[in-house]
């Protein structure tokens, strides 16, 4: 009985913490019947909502009430959020909301380039808030007390420390709690995705003027609703529109007039390679907050990487890459069906990390990416399943769902989950499907069987990969080929030890502790993230398990100096 009603109690704190999460994140925006925001209205809302936005930098967050009152004489501020980055010497940040952009484009073009400091100006949202000239008087202060928006600060765009996570998620009630604590203080907040898609917003008005029609499109974690504070932001500059953001506008008669273009003069790849080399030049060279740009044109995907010092933040520039923005809006689309679906692989990735399965640099593991479609596939092959298969989308597609790339792949599938008329019966709860994807993946026939989110059922292996799982967009390629035999043994570890741990740790809960107890020692879920001193089983390992304590998964990176002194 007490049981049911932990169950039930569980059940419901889930939900509310799905609602809250969605009303914080896109307040504003339209939604759809069912009250979801589709992928294309997402990020659509997004992008306006950082084409109305500057960044300024201050001394301080004391700065605020005066740049607040300055940068009121472009229009009206909606919000205004405090960031910092570095922790030593910390750098402080105002993000400001206008209600329109031209408001914002207002500020940023009343921008004037400062004398003192040599470099070419060059105009984007990032600004910095100097001191008036000596003699002059300070802004006058316009706000009346109490219309100033308040400083959004708990939204800060930073990891929570380790320890101030260890001890909520240690003081939940149970491990239900926990992975719903785990997800809601671990994701990345309404301040990261805005902070992201300015980035994004940086690249696209930096080339605007010579390139009209780019658009510089965030995807991966950073939008498809798996990302975690802290996360890399993956973009794509396209030049091309096919993303049908704007196939629903009335569209009128289309010009006669056309632009020329410069021939291609080689071919499609060695022609990106040479255009990605200009353009990771030219970020190089001009834009503000870029430093660190690396160019990796070789790898099958050329990606220029960069870090961005006014936000803290790794970006990934690709230009061929239009599946994996198609593959994002698949996993958004996912995590919305079902409120388990997001909570469960957060805790699966941050297991996955802290027993060293996965590793933010690429190579012989399994990367995020794979390990998310796991989670997925274990979802869908359910005897109830908690997710469709991506071919039943495929099959639902009408007219307006059409997505082919510029080099021909057919991302076309049922954009509105709804049309599917999908329901899923589980009643699981989040404790219960964790132990079960441990299990499930501890009997998986790695060896003979390929994992296809398609058809959500196991096929024969096409070939001798270690791990297959169909890419769900070009079904001819392997997701996890990169993927060595020692890593995906080391996987089947890992699962059975995770499962073992899990299972006593659900039976522990059942036991009457007292709250101090509870505070005092890591349990339930914190013991899956960390080795056992003695492992539970011991098969012929030919690798020694890397030992991670809890709060070594909870890094910071440091920056380099910025030169500016801002106000
Ligand atoms: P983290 O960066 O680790 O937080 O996760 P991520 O989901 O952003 O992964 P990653 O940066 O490696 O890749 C970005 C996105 O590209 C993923 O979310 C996928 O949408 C897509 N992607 C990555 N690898 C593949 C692949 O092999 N095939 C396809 N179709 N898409 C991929
Ligand atoms: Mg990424």
């Amino acid at each position: 009985m007490n049981c049911l009603m932990r169950r039930s109690q569980n059940l419901l704190l889930w939900r509310n913490s799905c609602v809250k999460h969605r009303s914080t994140d896109a307040a504003s925006a339209n939604r759809n019947a069912a009250g979801k925001l589709s992928y294309e209205e997402f990020i659509g809302h997004q992008q306006k909502q950082a084409q109305r936005s500057i960044i300024v930098q201050v001394s301080s967050e004391k700065s605020y009430p005066e740049l607040y009152n300055y940068c009121s004489r472009f229009g009206s501020i909606l919000g205004a959020h405090h960031y910092c980055v570095r922790q030593d010497e910390a750098l402080h940040y105002v993000l400001l909301e206008y209600s329109t952009s031209g408001e914002a484009a207002a500020a940023i073009d009343s921008g004037v380039s400062n004398g003192d400091l040599c470099g070419v100006p060059v105009r984007s949202p990032f600004l910095w808030f100097r001191a008036p000239p000596a003699g002059s008087k300070r802004s006058p202060n316009l706000a009346p007390s109490g219309t100033l928006p308040a400083l959004n600060a708990i939204d800060g765009g930073r990891v929570m420390e380790s320890s101030q996570l260890l001890a909520l998620v240690r003081g939940a009630q149970s491990i239900d709690e926990q992975v719903l604590l785990l997800h809601k203080h671990t994701r990345l907040n309404d301040l990261g995705i805005r902070l992201r898609f300015l980035a994004a917003l940086q690249v696209q008005q930096a080339i605007s003027g010579m390139f009209p029609t780019a658009q510089a499109q965030p995807f991966g974690s950073s939008v498809n609703g798996f990302g975690k504070m802290g996360c890399d932001l993956d973009l794509i500059l396209r030049f091309n529109d096919d993303t049908g953001s704007q196939k629903g506008l009335a569209v009128s008669e289309p010009s006669r007039l056309v632009f020329h273009t410069k021939e291609n003069l080689s071919n499609g790849r060695s022609q990106t390679q040479r255009h990605m080399e200009c353009f990771g030049d030219m970020l190089h060279l001009f834009l503000p907050g870029v430093c660190h740009v690396r160019r990796i044109l070789q790898a099958r995907v050329p990606i220029i990487k960069y870090h961005h010092e006014h936000l803290d933040l790794e970006v990934d520039l690709s230009m061929s890459n239009l599946t994996g923005f198609y593959m994002s809006e698949l996993l958004y689309m996912f995590g919305e069906v079902d409120p388990r679906v997001r909570p469960l692989t957060f805790s699966i990735r941050r297991w996955a990390q802290s027993c060293g399965l996965t590793n933010p640099s690429p190579g012989r593991w399994i990367s995020n990416f794979s390990l998310t479609c796991l989670v997925m596939f274990f979802l869908q092959q359910l005897r109830q399943p908690i997710l469709p298969t991506i071919g039943a989308l495929a099959k639902a597609a009408e007219p307006g769902d059409s997505r082919v790339t510029e080099d021909g792949i057919n991302c076309t599938f049922a954009r509105d989950m709804d049309r599917l008329g999908f329901r899923s019966r589980n009643q699981s709860s989040l404790s219960e499907l964790l132990l079960q994807f441990f299990e499930f993946y501890s009997q998986f026939d790695f060896h003979n069987r390929a994992i296809s989110l398609n058809e959500g059922r196991a096929l024969s292996k096409p070939d001798h990969s270690a791990m297959y799982i169909v890419n769900p967009l070009e079904q001819l390629l392997n997701v996890s080929k990169n993927v060595s035999m020692e890593e995906c043994e080391r996987l089947r570890i890992e699962v059975r030890n995770a499962a073992w741990v899990l299972e006593s740790e659900v039976e522990n809960v059942a036991l009457p502790v007292s709250e101090g107890e509870r505070q005092e020692h890591s349990w339930g879920l914190l013991n899956l993230f960390k080795h056992p001193e003695k492992p539970l089983i011991r098969p012929n390992m030919f690798f020694k398990p890397r030992m991670v304590e809890v709060s070594d998964l909870f890094e910071q990176k440091e920056l380099t100096p910025s030169p500016s002194t801002p106000q």
